[in-house]
């Protein structure tokens, strides 16, 4: 189905936020292992540039930034930093020791923005722009500029900025739709006249970095790429601020599937990376892709109409106009057991797109075992649980030593919980609405930390009687949201975890951030 096979049109580069748009998304917060194992999913997928972080922001976001720059080959790693030299001088820091650094540097150019964030005048932006990219240029080679809400800013002085920022040595000139606001033959006019305007425009790579408020997100990307645009700025599953960020995987697919409705524009991403390297960011970030979700959701290859299975069965190509498998949908299907060893698992893991230190894989290889004595079959969604749930641990102050609950009809149960933190051991009970709530209230009488219950979300990580739990929740202390996951064949056992897992990061001071806005809180088990 693909009409691009015999195209040499221009291979566009993918940049990839996941790591920083992405992670912006509220409660998506990433452990600074996880990012490192999302880092070595991106790069085996095959992207150009991944922005690994935002390093002014906190010195566990300049750590993540950095140890992705030292560990990351075959692949451009970009620091984001507004323009200012603090923020310029700290992500030069963090990207160092990348084999090819990139600093993104950006500031607002519309009105609305210079007047009620920036309070400044056009002429005033113009300068730091002149300044700022200097500044970056002193420190990389590769010097990526954004005009933050360039959409909503005057065409003309987004033609000044941008000629300011080649002048002082930008090579990528982006196009940020900071809001969502644009459509898609508005934004391909802006990409022409831009080439058409910026002094040096034909030095510099353009950019598009859409956001889904209007869900228009993929269609403005494509639209901008038909235009001339270069870069395509995206994330795994579409996810970020708000509404999300372009979806990487819808734009990676719709130039393969109908390239030449692009002049022939044609990726490097590796196709069938997509779904297993969608399945460990929806994992680790505990955001969950819809079924309906194209490309990468459950149903996205499923078909349930008589009429549509007949076709099927006649021949694919009548409902079908992508191959799941070139997606990476068989690719998943992986299945290992307790016969599979040592090599099996670190082929199965890498398959799964995740690399663990020595350290690391010795702790997931004996509880690989102990799961696989649980359950007949280990797949690739019991792995990236596992880890995930491993990666959790590590960084845990309070861990589970024993439990037990009781439960029965009519009954209130009760529960007694040993929690371990550091070499000291502490013992609590309750009574509760159910064996979790139990457990939970005999976990808050062993630890003492006041905190509420604000989400919980469970699910199954594989189908089967013996699937594994997965529990994500968020608790709400001093006005401030921490998450935890955990992961267990028993749920009671996988709230527990998740639940020491939030406490502590509470005592960690480890925050997704303040309650943003109304949540819908969902009280415990009702
Ligand atoms: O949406 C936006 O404008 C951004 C910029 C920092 C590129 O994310
Ligand atoms: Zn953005």
């Amino acid at each position: 189905m693909s009409d691009t096979s015999s195209t040499n049109g221009r291979r566009i580069i993918v940049f990839d936020t996941t790591l920083r748009d992405g992670e912006q998304s509220p409660g998506a917060t990433l452990t600074a292992d996880e990012k490192l194992v999302v880092a070595d999913a991106l790069v085996e997928l095959g992207v150009d540039v991944m922005e690994a972080g935002f390093p002014a922001a906190s010195p566990g976001d300049f750590e993540a930034v950095r140890s992705i720059a030292t560990r990351v080959k075959g692949c451009t790693v970009a620091g984001l930093a507004r323009a200012n030299k603090n923020d310029i001088e700290r992500a030069a820091m963090a990207v160092k020791p990348a084999e090819s650094p990139r600093i993104h540097t950006f500031i607002a150019t519309s009105d609305i923005h210079l007047e009620y964030k920036l309070k400044k005048t056009r002429p005033e932006v113009l300068e730091i722009v002149t300044n700022m990219v200097g500044l970056a240029k002193s420190f990389t080679s590769d010097v990526e500029f954004s005009a933050e809400d360039a959409t909503r800013s005057d065409w003309d002085y987004l033609v000044q900025v941008f000629s300011a920022a080649v002048a002082a040595g930008a090579t990528t000139l982006n196009v940020p739709d900071t809001v969502g606001y644009t459509t898609p033959l508005e934004y391909a006019a802006l990409i022409e006249y831009l080439n058409a305007h910026v002094v040096g425009s034909e030095n510099v790579v353009f950019s598009v970095h859409c956001h889904d408020d209007l869900g228009l997100a993929t269609a403005n990307t494509l639209a901008a790429v038909a235009a001339g645009a270069g870069q395509v700025e995206v994330t795994m599953n579409a996810i970020g601020e708000r509404a999300g960020n372009t979806s990487l995987e819808e734009v990676v697919m719709a130039l393969d599937t109908r390239g030449q409705q692009f002049g022939g524009c044609h990726t490097g991403i590796v196709k069938n990376r997509l779904v297993p390297t969608s399945r460990l960011v929806s994992q680790l970030t505990g955001l969950v892709v819809a079924p309906n979700k194209a490309i990468i959701g459950a149903n996205a290859f499923a078909h349930e109409a008589g009429i549509h299975q007949d076709g099927m069965l006649k021949n694919p190509d009548t409902y079908e106009i992508m191959k799941p498998t070139d997606v990476g949908w068989e690719g998943t299907r992986l299945v290992i057991g307790k016969h599979s060893g040592r090599a099996g698992f670190r082929n199965a893991l890498e398959q799964t797109g995740i690399r663990l230190d020595d350290e690391q894989f010795a702790v997931a290889y004996q509880r690989f075992t102990e799961l696989a004595d649980r359950k007949k079959t280990v797949t690739a969604a019991d792995l990236i649980a596992l880890v995930e749930d491993q990666l959790e641990a590590e960084i845990s102050t309070f861990h589970l030593v024993r439990w037990s609950a009781s439960i029965g009809t009519g009954d209130q149960a009760s529960a007694s919980v040993v929690v371990r933190k550091g070499d000291q051991e502490v013992a609590g009970d309750g009574v509760g609405n159910g064996g979790i709530d139990a457990l939970l209230e005999a976990i808050d009488s062993a630890i003492g930390i006041p905190c509420e219950l604000e989400e919980y979300h469970v699910e199954a990580v594989t189908p089967g009687e013996d699937a594994q739990g997965l529990v994500r929740l968020r608790v709400r202390s001093g006005g401030n949201l921490y998450t935890g996951t955990g992961l267990a064949t028993d749920v009671v056992e996988a709230s527990a975890r998740a639940y020491l897992a939030a406490l502590s990061k509470v005592v960690n001071g480890q925050t997704t951030g303040e309650i943003p806005g109304p949540v819908s809180s969902v009280s415990r088990w009702s």
